[in-house]
């Protein structure tokens, strides 16, 4: 498949005259199309977050959250630029909330994760319910959910944001619209989606038709303590140390049907090894510093940096303190198209 065809002058008048009947021959590209393994446009990328948070508080000076609707500075790979894409299939942004602002309601088939990374007490309230946000934090807004944001503490607050918008931009699928208000009506008392959803314990007669997690807020403190007490075990895996998937406690699949989202702790001194797979996967680490070797480059990060490792990569990893790594991937779709491949090197 890799053979170019020759050309001959026949050939080269044959092409020119079916291309005016939007016609092509698939022996010139199909060698481009069905490739031996992924051949990504999409780079291996590090994006420190102390050059992040330096360029939004300008932009906090330029535009609010409200004329904004979204202050947002999009993480643009490197080689998808110009595209808003931090991977092929997904977008990642940096949103910062300053003390008084308000990112006004609206709602979208786009599927969105937020992640904490620094600030605590600006809230997302979706579906008429508020949840209050710190670091670490793992907050979601599900395709076509009423959202907003509101920053009522005293200090920035700045997440990652990821979303489906380039899976939903191929398959021509976006819908949006806004609300007359800036702000939702709260109709549910805070942690009210938690109480019911997030104790292994379900409503008796749950019936739920969205593929989405009803937990809307995977709180720090738990996700820490999970593991904190799994760490005890001292058993860890060669590629991950100790990695965990967030699920939707109704299916048991990934809280999100577009993203997978997972919690990884690697302990210090740790140095995995080499691991590949087919979801290219953005990493947030929320503690700790280390570095990431991917193909044959190396990526020395700390907590808050936003990194990316491509598909089909290389990556091994390494804590120089214990460390903890947040990370999203279109996994979950993969699989679901038995397209998900891994390769665990000889571990
Ligand atoms: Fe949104």
């Amino acid at each position: 498949m890799e053979q170019a065809v020759a050309k001959t002058p026949e050939r080269e008048a044959f092409y020119r005259k079916i291309d005016g009947e939007n016609l092509a021959a698939l022996w010139n590209v199909m060698s481009e199309l069905i490739t031996p393994q992924p051949r990504s446009a999409c780079r291996a990328h590090l994006w420190a977050f102390d050059a992040i948070r330096a360029y939004m508080t300008e932009a906090g000076k330029l535009i609010t959250a409200k004329e904004a609707e979204r202050r947002v500075l999009v993480l643009e790979n490197p080689g998808l630029r110009g595209q808003s894409k931090i991977t092929t299939s997904l977008y990642g942004g940096i949103q910062l909330v300053l003390p008084g602002e308000v990112a006004p309601a609206h709602r979208h088939s786009q599927s969105a994760l937020r992640f904490v990374l620094e600030g605590k007490g600006a809230f997302t309230a979706v579906d008429g319910e508020r949840t209050t946000m710190e670091p670490g934090d793992f907050v979601i807004t599900p395709s076509m959910t009423w959202h907003d944001h509101g920053n009522e503490s005293a200090e920035p607050m700045y997440w990652l944001d990821g979303l489906d918008v380039p899976l939903v931009q191929m398959l021509d699928a976006s819908f949006s619209e806004g609300l007359a208000q800036d702000q939702q009506r709260v109709t549910r008392p805070e942690g009210d989606s938690f109480a019911r959803y997030g104790h292994n314990l379900l409503p008796i007669d749950l019936n739920r038709s969205s593929r989405t997690s009803p937990v809307f807020n995977y709180p720090y403190s738990h996700t820490r303590e999970a593991l904190e007490r799994a760490k005890r075990h001292d058993e860890w895996d060669p590629c991950h140390g100790l990695k965990l998937r967030y699920t939707n406690p109704v299916t048991g699949e990934s809280a999100m049907p577009t993203m997978g989202t997972f919690i990884q702790l690697l302990p210090k001194g740790l140095k995995t090894s080499r691991y590949r797979s087919t979801d290219a996967t953005v990493f947030a680490p929320i503690e700790g510093r280390g570095r990431s070797v991917i193909g044959d480059q190396t990526f020395a990060w700390r907590a808050r940096d936003i990194f990316v490792v491509p598909s089909w990569h290389w990556v091994t990893h390494e804590a120089d303190d214990e460390a903890v790594l947040f990370s999203f991937s279109d996994r979950p779709v993969q699989q679901k198209l038995d397209l998900f491949r891994e390769d665990r090197g000889n571990a």
